[in-house]
């Protein structure tokens, strides 16, 4: 249907005879000539559609935008004055020959390059929205990433192979979108979290080295960064050491950048242990383009005469942490008191803060209504630790570990952000040495940090039983400018060493054989040793084409509340089918009488 692709006529083909086909653009009428920019995938170009040749003319009069058009043209220079610079074919134009409507289009819903279009509307209208520019780009190069990293793991020996998508569930910590057997009345297929189980039994199957693009499900909480369904590029190998998958990895995500992105990561990348990113960053994903860090105050406020301080430097659980913000002082109060309600979301109670006039003149020379609780020597301590100098103001945390770390934690990002505290580039970074477990207080248990099947340093069942608090686990999580790229770890393939990890998460003989009983089984006809890693392909796309939301990098994402606007979906579906899955609707609760 076409000769050419709009975005590429140069002056090269000055004089030729070309066909397009795309969409309107824009359409003007200047002085008795009508132009119109055509456009497809590669960019546009401008038709120039003379009176002297009354047919077409008479058509192109009747052009809206968003029209589909079939032009042959013949290409000339633009007449001086006309010529565009900022654009490929900006010093040409084509002189239409002929014209086709190849079909109308009703006024589109917003204009392509109106840069302030709703987010709804833009999912509704997805096949428009995906026509811009940014969308073009966006999709096409993930497209480049996704068939780089399969030709990298190609190349490599890597296996890529499908697994189920109706399977049971695995557990990865959200909840399993179910579907109904109608085979099997009463029971349901869950959507995989992760191709976790089947991806070891692949390694048990000698497959070696296993990739694939899988795609996960998990119904959690919506974020930016989060959707119900997303991609993994999923990785396992057989008989490799943490050492190797993260040697391995890493050289692959540090090609990617360079060829996809011409950005050189360092080699190696940085590593750190899990307790000291909390501690310093109040974060397991710090993210290290930010400079400022918590300062631990928990053993200097034990004896202060300040409850809110001295209560939690006392407990166990709790923690005394600081934020120096360099300038902060410029804050004002309404910025402060935005600050304060901010770090409420995550639990906290408050916010304490010193303003640092004077850091040689203690007390006099800092100002906040908590000075009076503290001594010379403690006031010295505070400036000294956190380096806080004129001009600097000092927040504080004080609660329960995980209150001030989420809250300290969070703070340091947003601060950084309003302040212009983040500096460029890129800066990756391996978190490991994890706990294997976390007391879940509420539900009185232990709960695995990654999943139930990744390898405990210790090898030794009894020792992992009776100590499970204090266990490190094998996993290791790649971590990019603050974002949780990828996370991974050496398994368990010795059967009694994973059903002392469920017995630990209180999943009892039976429940695992229930459970995860193939899994088991598998185990005691020859497991090698294996591990792997998954990373996030939206999330890797996200950061590589430098946009905020994940969403921007799917071509059908859904809403915050897991919808899809453009089907519609999740839809009603007709009696007879809710009876063929043996299911009914729930009552609804009649409403309590007044
Ligand atoms: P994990 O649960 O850490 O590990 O997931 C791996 C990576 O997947 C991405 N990710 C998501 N991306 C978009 N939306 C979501 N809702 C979402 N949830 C996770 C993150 C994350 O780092 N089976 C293990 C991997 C393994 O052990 O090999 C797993 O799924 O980038
Ligand atoms: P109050 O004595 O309650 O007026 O609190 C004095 C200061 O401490 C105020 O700036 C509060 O915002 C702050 N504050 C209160 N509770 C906490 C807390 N848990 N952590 C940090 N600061 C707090």
């Amino acid at each position: 249907m076409r000769t050419h692709l709009c975005g590429v006529v140069t002056t090269e083909h000055l004089d030729s005879d070309i066909v397009f086909c795309g969409w309107v653009h824009r359409r003007r009428d200047h002085g008795g000539v009508i132009f119109v920019d055509l456009r497809d995938h590669t960019g546009l170009v401008q038709i120039v559609f003379d009176p002297d040749r009354a047919e077409i003319f008479a058509m192109a009069e009747q052009l809206r935008n968003e029209f589909v058009l079939r032009v042959t043209g013949r290409v000339r220079h633009r007449p001086e004055g006309t010529i565009n610079p900022e654009m490929p074919t900006g010093e040409v134009e084509v002189l239409a020959t002929d014209l086709e409507i190849l079909n109308r289009a009703d006024t589109p819903p917003f204009q392509l390059d109106d840069t302030d279009v709703s987010e709804e509307n833009r999912m509704r209208y997805r096949y428009v929205d995906l026509r811009r520019d940014d969308m073009q780009q966006r999709m096409r190069k993930r497209a480049s990433i996704i068939g780089e990293l399969r030709r990298h793991l190609d190349e490599q020996d890597f296996v890529d192979v499908e697994t189920p998508v109706l399977t049971r569930a695995t557990p990865e910590g959200a909840r399993d979108y179910l579907v109904p057997s109608r085979t099997h009345a009463g029971s349901f297929f869950a959507l995989p979290q992760s191709p976790q189980l089947f991806k070891q039994l692949l390694m048990m199957g000698g497959m070696d080295r296993y990739y694939q693009i899988a795609r996960c499900f998990r119904d959690e909480d919506l974020r930016a960064d989060r959707q119900p369904e997303f991609s993994q590029l999923d990785i396992e190998m057989a008989f490799v050491t943490e050492e190797d998958i993260m040697q391995m990895t890493e050289n692959m995500v540090r090609k990617l950048f360079a060829n996809q992105l011409d950005i050189e990561l360092p080699d190696p990348f940085p590593r750190m242990p899990y307790a000291e990113a909390m501690k310093r960053y109040g974060s397991d994903k710090p993210d290290l383009r930010v400079a400022m860090e918590l300062t631990e105050m928990s053993d200097l406020m034990t004896s202060v005469d300040f409850k809110v301080f001295s209560g939690p430097a006392n407990n166990d659980d709790g923690r005394v942490a600081a934020l120096c913000v360099p300038g902060g002082n410029a804050l004002t109060r309404k910025e402060i008191d935005g600050y304060t309600e901010f770090v409420g979301r995550y639990g906290a109670k408050g916010l304490a803060y010193i303003k640092c006039n004077s850091v040689n003149s203690l007390p006099d020379g800092l100002q906040s209504p908590i000075v009076k609780f503290f001594d010379q020597a403690v006031l010295e301590q505070i400036i000294q630790r956190t380096g806080a100098k004129d001009g600097d103001l000092i927040f504080f945390g004080a609660d329960t570990e995980s209150v001030v770390n989420d809250a300290l934690g969070a703070l340091r990002l947003e601060v950084a952000k309003d302040m212009k505290l983040v500096s460029e580039g890129w800066q990756p970074l391996w978190v490991v040495d994890f706990p294997m477990f976390e007391y879940d207080k509420r539900d009185k248990r232990w709960q695995a940090i990654h999943h139930p099947f990744t390898a405990p340093s210790t090898s030794d069942p009894a020792e992992l039983k009776a100590n499970p608090g204090s266990a490190l686990s094998r996993a290791y999580d790649m971590v990019l400018n603050g974002t949780e790229l990828g996370g991974g770890s050496i398994r368990i393939h010795d059967r009694e060493l994973q059903q002392a990890a469920l017995e630990v998460l209180g999943i009892d003989e039976q429940e695992a054989e229930e459970k995860f009983g193939f899994l088991l089984n598998a185990l005691k006809y020859g497991a090698p040793p294996h591990g792997g890693i998954a990373f996030g392909m939206d999330r890797l796309v996200m950061l590589m084409t430098d946009t905020s939301s994940i969403r921007d990098v799917m071509a059908f994402p859904k809403t915050q509340s897991a919808s899809c606007l453009l089907t519609s979906a999740p839809g009603n579906v007709s009696e007879r089918q809710m009876r063929e899955l043996a299911l009914r609707h729930r009552k609804q609760a009649k409403p309590e009488p007044a």
